[in-house]
């Protein structure tokens, strides 16, 4: 017992100087956030979808319990798209199945991750994170055409 308290509490000083010292934040997060300010914050303040070059498109989303905005976008077929998501609440997810999309949203700070999509479809975009009671219903699609 007092070894298995002791190794606890030298986990969470190790955990906790690491943390002070090389100033770790959670992965895919460089860039934090107001969470009390999102909707006044550019470019969260007007969400969706930005096309900054042929074939290459960047998409603001906030997470809100219990939805994303925006609901939905479409980009032609082999775009390249960044999503960049931050919550307005809680811990949320932010997910793709079948593609190489997810990531967790923390208050805070803004997520980034990329992805090419090659074939026509619509993808279904989940929050996979457990963030309350209409967690299941908290999605929203990316139309592929
Ligand atoms: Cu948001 Cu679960």
């Amino acid at each position: 017992m007092i070894f298995g308290v002791a190794m606890l509490v030298l986990f969470l000083g190790v955990i906790t100087t690491a943390a002070v010292v090389d100033g770790f934040v959670p992965p895919s997060h460089v860039q934090s956030i107001d969470p009390t300010k999102v909707s006044q914050t550019p470019p969260f303040d007007h969400p969706g979808l930005r096309k900054v070059a042929n074939g290459a498109y960047e998409a603001y989303y906030v997470a809100r319990i219990f939805s994303f905005t925006p609901a939905s976008i479409e980009v032609p077929a082999g775009s390249r798209v960044t999503f960049y998501v931050t919550s307005a609440d809680v811990e949320h997810g932010f997910s793709i199945p079948a593609t190489g999309v997810n990531t967790m949203v923390t208050p805070g700070w803004v997520s980034a991750v990329s992805h090419t999509f090659r074939e026509p479809g619509t993808f279904l975009l989940v929050c996979n994170e457990y963030c309350g009671a209409g967690h299941q219903l908290m999605a929203a699609k990316v139309v592929v055409k």
